[in-house]
């Protein structure tokens, strides 16, 4: 079998750190704030134009709280699991490696008891009804490791007495989150607006807040999860007074993602490109032989980290390699502990035209390993 004619023009398909926006170069960021501190005046400024951006373009409410936290999407996490669990019994719903991180973190780090995990296998959806209204529920809006996405957040009760603490980094800038359904949301900047790992970010709502203030967690707080000082909020942190230093070559790398965001049309326009890329690969996926979507249901499939099983499982991983060499596709290869299959970023920074590219070689690579 000839190989295709054509490549894709960018053969980063990583699922993070993501393909950079279309454009993107270097010199751009050559107005970053770089040996400046991040304490002056032009530092606080980028910080808080980055958190005012964000809100603009996800639609956040205005009574939420934005922080630029520590530690990429884990540390803002890690964070709001440490800073508010505990006075309610907690539902945790998994269905993959990072819902399942969130899960065992509860149990044998903050050891908390009346907990209630409710897991489903790579490819699934665990019962979402079973979410209960006063206690707190933890989750992922899309599983980066499987491909599953929850389809919508119906089942998280409006007059819910516990809160909902959602991990978000492979969904936000690519999928419309429900704010008042979200009570904590977090994401990192190297997912799908193509940032750089660094900094992670928090939303918080009002019952959040309410929360954070009237609750002392029992266990250690260290200064990195440290969101209340003498049980007031630290509004600061709200406003890019970080908690420790951020990379203002990172904060401006994200800040030209976001204006780049706001050209093209703002949300509407990444979840539009995001969607048409699964479709292109749902129209491969239709005619294929050996390729099939991991996610069972096709309204749970992901439109950012898109996860496919291949009818032979000795097939991805030399596929995956066999297209890095080829200088095709980097990094397609299924996460280290999911099920054997291809794992193609699709989120808003992958161009169209690259995936429909892509498409017709995984075919021809497909052919040339089985061949031999
Ligand atoms: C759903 C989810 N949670 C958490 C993480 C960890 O993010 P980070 O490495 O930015 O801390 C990832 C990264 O892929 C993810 O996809």
């Amino acid at each position: 079998m000839t190989p295709p004619i054509l490549r894709p023009q960018n053969p980063c398909f990583s699922s993070g750190p993501c393909a950079k926006r279309p454009g993107w170069r270097l010199d751009g960021l050559a107005g970053a704030a770089l040996g400046r501190s991040h304490r002056s005046a032009a530092g606080k400024a980028r910080l808080a134009e980055l958190i005012d951006r964000t809100r603009a373009i996800l639609g956040i409410p205005a009574d939420y709280r934005i922080g630029i936290v520590p530690a990429s999407d884990t540390g803002a996490f890690e964070l709001a699991l440490w800073s508010l669990l505990g006075p309610r019994g907690v539902d945790v719903f998994t269905w993959e490696s990072f819902g399942e991180t969130w899960s065992a973190d509860i149990a044998r780090q903050l050891k908390l008891t009346d907990l209630r995990t409710f897991d489903a296998p790579y490819g699934r959806l665990p019962d979402l009804g079973r979410a209960a209204p006063d206690r707190d529920i933890v989750f992922t809006w899309n599983g980066t490791t499987s491909g599953v996405r929850v389809p919508n957040a119906d089942w998280i009760a409006d007059d819910r007495r516990g809160l909902t603490l959602c991990d978000a980094t492979s969904a936000a800038f690519a999928m419309d989150l429900p704010w008042r359904k979200l009570d904590v949301a977090t994401w990192s900047w190297q997912k799908a607006l193509g940032g750089e790992a660094q900094h992670g970010m928090v939303a918080l709502g009002p019952h959040a807040v309410e929360r954070l203030q009237s609750h002392t967690p029992p266990w250690p707080m260290p200064k990195i999860f440290r969101l209340v000082q003498d049980a007031a909020l630290i509004e600061g942190v709200f406003r890019g007074e970080t908690i420790n230093t951020p990379s203002m070559l990172a904060v401006e790398d994200h800040l030209d993602a976001l204006k780049w965001a706001s050209r093209i049309g703002g949300l509407p326009a990444l979840i539009a490109r995001s969607e048409a890329n699964l479709s292109a690969i749902e129209n491969w996926v239709a005619g294929s032989s050996w390729a099939a979507f991991l996610a069972e249901d096709a309204a749970t499939r992901s439109c950012t980290s898109v996860c496919l099983r291949v009818s032979d499982s000795a097939v991805p991983k030399k596929l995956a390699a066999l297209l890095e060499a080829e200088g095709v596709a980097y990094d397609i290869d299924a996460y280290r502990h999911a099920p054997p299959g291809l794992r193609i970023w699709a989120g808003a920074t992958i161009e169209t035209d690259d995936l429909r590219r892509l498409l017709p070689w995984l075919d021809w690579a497909f052919g040339q390993i089985t061949a031999s």
